[in-house]
């Protein structure tokens, strides 16, 4: 590994002018490097920390500006699936005029198998956009709405939460991160600025969603110290088998295979069954889809890759690995109250798989509001119903409870509410309202 890690280079012996030249992805970055000793570490103690600069290059692709102060970049202690110590990465940007007692904890649909797709490096470099973009701007959607919250004067904390092996839809390792970053960043915000008495909560949509979902029901047993004022999940996954079932051919073919490669490097015995089941002669390009970014996709069908086709994801390994590991609502109950937001016509994740989580919640008495809409898909739902999730976390955040009880309704949703225009800003509101008349 090159120890030029930071992509910096100095010019000028008297002047110490520091001009970026590159950034290097986390596998040649020795910041990223798991320490020997990692299982000496404390859930969520910071192993090491270092300031990046805060011109943004996925910012800069947005016609706005967008308010970046610092951002600070912590390599912190977490728990795998298996419950070994491991290391994980997540940023935290502190924007300009801050509001020292908000911060958001936003996760990203990474949606890879490859840690080089991580957000930590993927918002400083510019990088492909997978499926959920706004086509004009060639941007992430999650990138307007980070960019939203820091306009509104929040802190955002965004979490490599696949870890340092990019285990992606890997459940317990995803909702384990979430929380241990909270905590580094509980202990060391104030660093840059976060006062004691924060208000702080987690949103996602889609992959991001997975991770705070997992992170909302895991929290009172793993992390009982923390206090999410909220957790807006979106596009919710409840059920990895039934993704899969899903989306194993089509337009998001891609994300199966990444999901289940992202399993087998949780998994040994995961790993062993896809080295028995996949056709060697379609080996490399398997792998050439599932260790990709969000930006490659595929319309083959995953099963075809394998040799008893849709029966080999019916042998016990796989059977138990997904029932286990990507099945929400068996973990845990959340604590947090929660705003859930699903299109019924979502062709990635059943409505239904969303519905009966809701109920079995509900059932438990988390205060829940659950909005179901009946216009759009998996797609469209990332803005009309994120702009609503929006605006709900920014009422937690300033610190009004939540509404208690069990609320569920069907919503018909087609644009977005003109009365965000203040929170959203009149450019993005412009641009996210274009993009739904051109999808719908
Ligand atoms: C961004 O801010 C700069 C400096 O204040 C200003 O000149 C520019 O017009 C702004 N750009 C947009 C798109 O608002
Ligand atoms: C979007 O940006 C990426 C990264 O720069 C580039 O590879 C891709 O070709 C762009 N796509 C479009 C449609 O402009
Ligand atoms: C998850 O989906 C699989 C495949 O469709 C199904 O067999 C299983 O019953 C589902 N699990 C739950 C808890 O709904
Ligand atoms: C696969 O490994 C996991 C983790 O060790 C275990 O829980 C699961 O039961 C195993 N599956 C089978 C079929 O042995
Ligand atoms: C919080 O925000 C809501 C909605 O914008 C507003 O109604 C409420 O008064 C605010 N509360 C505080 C304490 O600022």
């Amino acid at each position: 590994m090159r120890l030029t890690g930071y992509g910096l280079f100095c010019i000028s012996l008297l002047n110490w002018a520091i001009i970026a030249v590159s950034i290097d992805p986390p596998s040649q970055d020795v910041w990223y490097r798991q320490p020997d000793d990692i299982d000496r570490y404390a859930k969520g103690e910071v192993i090491r920390s270092r300031q990046v600069p805060p011109q943004l290059e996925s910012f800069l692709s947005l016609p706005v500006n967008v308010s970046v102060k610092t951002i600070t970049q912590y390599l912190f202690r977490t728990t795998d699936n298996l419950g070994n110590a491991v290391a994980s990465a997540a940023t935290l940007i502190e924007p300009f005029n801050a509001d020292s007692s908000k911060l958001l904890g936003y996760q990203t649909f990474y949606d890879s198998a490859s840690v080089d797709c991580s957000p930590s490096y993927t918002i400083r470099a510019k990088n492909e956009v997978g499926d959920f973009g706004i086509p004009k701007l060639n941007v992430s959607l999650d990138i307007a709405f980070m960019a939203s919250a820091l306009n509104l004067g929040w802190y955002v904390l965004t979490t490599d939460y696949e870890g340092l092996d990019a285990q992606y839809t890997v459940g317990l390792q995803s909702g384990h991160a979430v929380l241990d970053s909270v905590r580094a960043v509980l202990k060391e915000g104030s660093e840059v600025g976060l006062s004691e008495n924060l208000q702080y909560a987690l949103w996602g949509y889609s992959g991001g969603a997975l991770a705070c979902s997992w992170a909302a029901e895991l929290q009172p047993a793993y992390a009982p110290e923390l206090d999410f004022a909220g957790v807006a999940l979106g596009g919710l996954t409840p059920n990895v088998s039934s993704v899969l079932d899903t989306i194993h051919s089509g337009i998001y073919a891609s994300l199966a295979y990444r999901g289940v490669y992202g399993m087998a490097k949780a998994y040994p015995n995961l790993t062993d069954w896809m080295d028995d089941n996949l056709l060697p002669s379609k080996s490399d390009e398997y792998y050439e889809i599932a260790g990709s970014c969000n930006g490659k996709t595929t319309s083959q069908d995953l099963y075809s890759f394998f040799k008893n086709e849709a029966e080999s994801f019916q042998e016990a390994v796989p059977r138990s690995v997904f029932s286990w590991s990507g099945q929400m609502g068996v973990h845990g109950t959340p604590g947090a109250p929660l705003f859930i937001y699903k299109a019924v016509g979502d062709e990635i994740s059943p409505v239904a798989d969303t519905d009966y989580l809701v109920n079995m919640y509900c059932r438990k008495g988390i205060d829940i509001e659950y909005h179901r809409n009946l216009v759009g898909n998996h797609e469209t739902e990332g803005i009309l119903g994120s702009v609503g999730a929006l605006e709900w976390l920014r009422e937690r955040l300033n610190g009004t409870a939540a509404q208690t009880g069990c609320h569920k309704k069907d919503v018909v949703l087609a644009s977005i509410d003109k009365g965000t225009v203040p929170i959203l800003g009149e450019t993005l509101f412009s641009i996210l309202q274009a993009s739904i008349g051109g999808m719908l």
